[in-house]
């Protein structure tokens, strides 16, 4: 016997958001690889400099995808005053609605399997809201200000990188506590988009509608009861 199933789409997320999305998460793996590797050198090995700058290499990528993080980040703000509503929902949590903390209460218990009725989102559902705005935004933040700040004493005093982020390094204590954030950083994030890579994956599965292709796409399905 044949059945069917009936969808129904809507266009969620915006071709400058799913760039943004792919760009960032590309630059923070070569930010988590690179800085990893800053943090834990190679083994030295012997030749002439001019011939053997792997390490120089590591902290030029590292740079490099550390502007082009900052400055699309920047892009990404720009769009949450320009996109559509969905666009605002990585810088907005409604945390005055008792809704929002009902269903967030839900969602965990869907996450941790003791519920079997998956509640559908167009946009974030509650709890992947509340994570990308703690790391992402919060977390990209202290990684730009703490990254710049480490940047800052390597330009040196009178550089731009000084005048706008060496005051960090005073107010959070020392150098080394600066780098220290910004190592805990690498940590915090990557574990996060580990759970957000198997959430993704796992809602996409389980609870009745699109979630990978939807951040290509931008088109959300939501496969209906058959009938
Ligand atoms: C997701 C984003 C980022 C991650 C995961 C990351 C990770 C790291 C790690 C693990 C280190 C080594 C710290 C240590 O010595 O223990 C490092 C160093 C550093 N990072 Fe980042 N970083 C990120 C973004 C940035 C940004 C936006 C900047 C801005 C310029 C930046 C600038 C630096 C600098 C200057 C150093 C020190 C390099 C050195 O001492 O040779 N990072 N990063
Ligand atoms: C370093 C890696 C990644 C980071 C930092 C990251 C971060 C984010 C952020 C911040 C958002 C919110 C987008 C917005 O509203 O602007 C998001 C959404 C999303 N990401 Fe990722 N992502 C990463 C990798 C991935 C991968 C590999 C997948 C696919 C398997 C994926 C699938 C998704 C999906 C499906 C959404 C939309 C969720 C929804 O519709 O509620 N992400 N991600």
């Amino acid at each position: 016997m044949e059945s069917t199933i009936k969808r129904t789409c809507v266009y969620v997320y915006e071709a400058p958001v799913r760039l943004w999305h792919w760009l960032n998460a590309l630059c923070i793996v070569v930010l988590g690889i690179t800085g990893y590797l800053i943090a834990n050198p190679l083994p030295t090995i012997q030749g002439e400099p001019n011939t053997l700058f792997v390490m120089g290499y590591i902290r030029f990528f590292h740079f490099a995808f550390a502007y082009i993080f900052t400055f699309a980040f920047i892009g990404r703000i720009y769009w949450a005053f320009v996109g559509n509503k969905h666009s605002r929902e990585l810088f907005t949590l409604p945390i005055f609605k008792k809704a929002y903390w009902k269903e967030l209460g839900h969602e965990i218990q869907w996450y941790l399997f003791l519920t079997k009725e998956p509640k559908k989102y167009v946009g974030h559902n509650p709890l992947a809201a509340i994570f990308m705005i703690a790391i992402i935004v919060v977390g990209g933040i202290v990684m730009v200000l703490t990254g710049f700040a480490l940047y800052a004493e390597q330009a040196g005093p009178g550089s731009w990188q000084d005048s706008m982020f060496g005051w960090l390094i005073p107010m959070v204590g020392q150098s080394q506590d600066v780098r220290m954030w910004h190592h805990w950083g690498l940590w915090i994030i990557t574990i996060f988009v580990l759970l957000h890579i198997y959430a993704a994956v796992r809602e996409d599965i389980m609870s009745r509608q699109s979630l990978v292709s939807t951040m290509i796409s931008g088109w959300r399905f939501f496969k209906d009861d058959r009938d």
